[in-house]
């Protein structure tokens, strides 16, 4: 491993402040905004994973609207912490909340919005090496937008930024200006606080401004630089469903040109969806309209076909999956074949090679190697051996209304067309299960269950029915 750099030159620690107490809304939602998903995973936890190659020393997520449900979320991380801000009166006065945490603290606050998912490690990366080595009080990470629509402006003086304005409080010339600010900055502990005490709330929303530290800043006669993005895709912020789903998009591109540059085919990107932490071994192919969602792993020389949907699935090598199934919680081995039309609930196991066809449905059942269930079919809570054929039309009746029962099936056996395994119930290794059987007791090794009447065979019944019903002479 390289040693970190930061730490062998001594450098000040970082500490990350997310700013997410904002109402949201422009999203007219119940759900907070911050907790909305784009690529599989809620806005929020984007921001955090980035921040998180920072290595910080800290992390403080800032709450207030509907606190509860994003403190909740943030259980999975018990690292990060979380500050109120009750009433919420802007930017400037959220991050002046984290004194209570940060106070004491000494180093570098790198601020993101809870709001702007798509900021990559590397851009953060950037944005503390120019706040370092401009010895700046406070960095501002910039772009250049073509639509600067909806964002406070950077005004400059002889190149220097003197301050930012926001939209609604710009001049018709200001609003002019290309340069917006991405809401992400960095800023020295030793003298924040104090500075954000500096910033007013005299503007049209009566709100304390973050970016009017920038002001205060510059009275002071500090450092202020700034940092400007490459790419302004970057720092898109969700203020709306219209922004998630257009940041959403650019998540899932980023997300082909990474599979594709591993050897994954897509064929159709434009209607494939992959989950940002799904993985795809090299010389699988994706059809159109397939959705990998969740932690589902496809291995190599997959096939995944038109329509198909796998979450948190698990697949090896060389696996068919045919057009329009759906996958959940379901490890499937190697050379294995799936679809048309099967639905993989959670909890099964597709071994090595084994073959599950059209309108079959498993639930919680293991289906052992070279084992096959090719037509209309239901297996639930139920383990089957190798080299076991499952008829079509098999049902277990693995519910009696109150409880799951399971059944076992051994290997190298054969469950006739149109059978119904009464659970709790074993099929033993090699035993056949007749055509049409109703199987309420275990059937033996290398037996044969029959579970239905004898038939009966009437003979000349037909011919003598139709003599007795023929119509006589002259009458039609
Ligand atoms: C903000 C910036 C703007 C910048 C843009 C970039 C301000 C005043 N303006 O505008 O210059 O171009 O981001 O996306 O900062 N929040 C709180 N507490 C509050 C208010 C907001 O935690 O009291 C949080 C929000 O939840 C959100 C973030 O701060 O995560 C930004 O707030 P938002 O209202 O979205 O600011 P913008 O109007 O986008
Ligand atoms: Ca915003």
């Amino acid at each position: 491993m390289t040693p970190n750099v930061t730490d062998l030159t001594g450098a000040q620690p970082v500490h990350i402040v997310v700013l997410a107490a904002g109402k949201g809304t422009r999203m007219r939602s119940a759900v907070p905004k911050v907790l909305h998903h784009l690529g599989g995973l809620p806005m929020i936890d984007h921001v955090l994973r980035a921040a998180d190659t920072l290595a910080p020393k800290t992390v403080t997520v800032v709450v207030g609207h509907q606190a509860d449900q994003v403190a909740t979320h943030l259980r999975h991380r018990p690292e990060v912490r979380t500050v109120l801000q009750e009433p919420q009166l802007g930017t400037g006065h959220a991050l002046l909340t984290t004194e209570s945490v940060l106070g004491r603290e000494s180093g570098t606050v790198v601020l993101l919005s809870g709001d702007v998912p798509l900021l990559t490690p590397a851009s953060l990366a950037s944005l503390l090496a120019r706040h370092r080595d401009a010895g700046a009080a406070a960095t501002v990470v910039t772009a250049m937008a073509d639509r600067p629509f909806g964002y406070g402006r950077v005004v400059r003086n002889g190149g220097e930024i003197t301050r930012i304005v926001e939209e609604r409080d710009a001049t018709p010339e200001e609003r002019e200006i290309k340069e917006i600010n991405a809401g992400i900055y960095a800023f020295e502990l030793a003298s924040l606080f104090d500075a954000l005490r500096g910033v007013g709330d005299d503007n049209s929303q009566r709100e304390y401004y973050l970016p009017d530290l920038v002001t205060v800043y510059r009275r002071q006669r500090k450092v202020v630089s700034t940092w400007t993005v490459g790419n302004p895709a970057e720092i898109r912020g969700i203020n709306s469903r219209s922004e998630l789903a257009g940041v959403a998009l650019v998540m899932r591109q980023r997300k082909h040109e990474e599979m594709m540059a591993a050897g994954v085919t897509l064929m159709d990107p434009a209607t494939t969806y992959i989950d940002v932490d799904v993985q795809v071994g090299q010389d699988t192919v994706l059809y159109p309209g397939v959705h990998l969602e969740g932690t589902t792993r496809v291995g190599s020389s997959c096939h995944v076909h038109a329509g198909s949907r796998l979450v948190n699935a698990e697949l090896g090598d060389h696996v068919i999956v045919l057009n329009h199934c759906i996958v959940t919680d379901t490890r499937i081995a190697s050379h294995c074949h799936v679809g048309p039309f099967a639905h993989l609930r959670p909890d099964s196991v597709l071994e090595e090679g084994s073959r599950v066809g059209n309108f079959v449905e498993l639930k919680k059942t293991t289906l052992g190697a070279g084992s096959k269930a090719n037509h209309l079919a239901y297996l639930g809570d139920s383990t089957i051996g190798h080299d076991t054929n499952i008829g079509a039309g098999t049902i277990t009746c693995n519910y009696d209304g109150m409880t799951k029962h399971p059944t076992l099936i051994g290997s190298n056996a054969f469950v006739g067309s149109n059978s119904t395994l009464v659970a709790p119930v074993k099929i033993g290794d090699g035993a056949y299960v007749a055509a049409g059987s109703a199987i309420t007791e275990d059937v033996p090794s290398d037996a044969l269950g029959i579970g239905r009447s004898r038939q009966e065979n009437k003979p000349e019944w037909a011919s003598k029915r139709r003599a007795a019903r023929r119509p006589r002479d002259g009458h039609s």
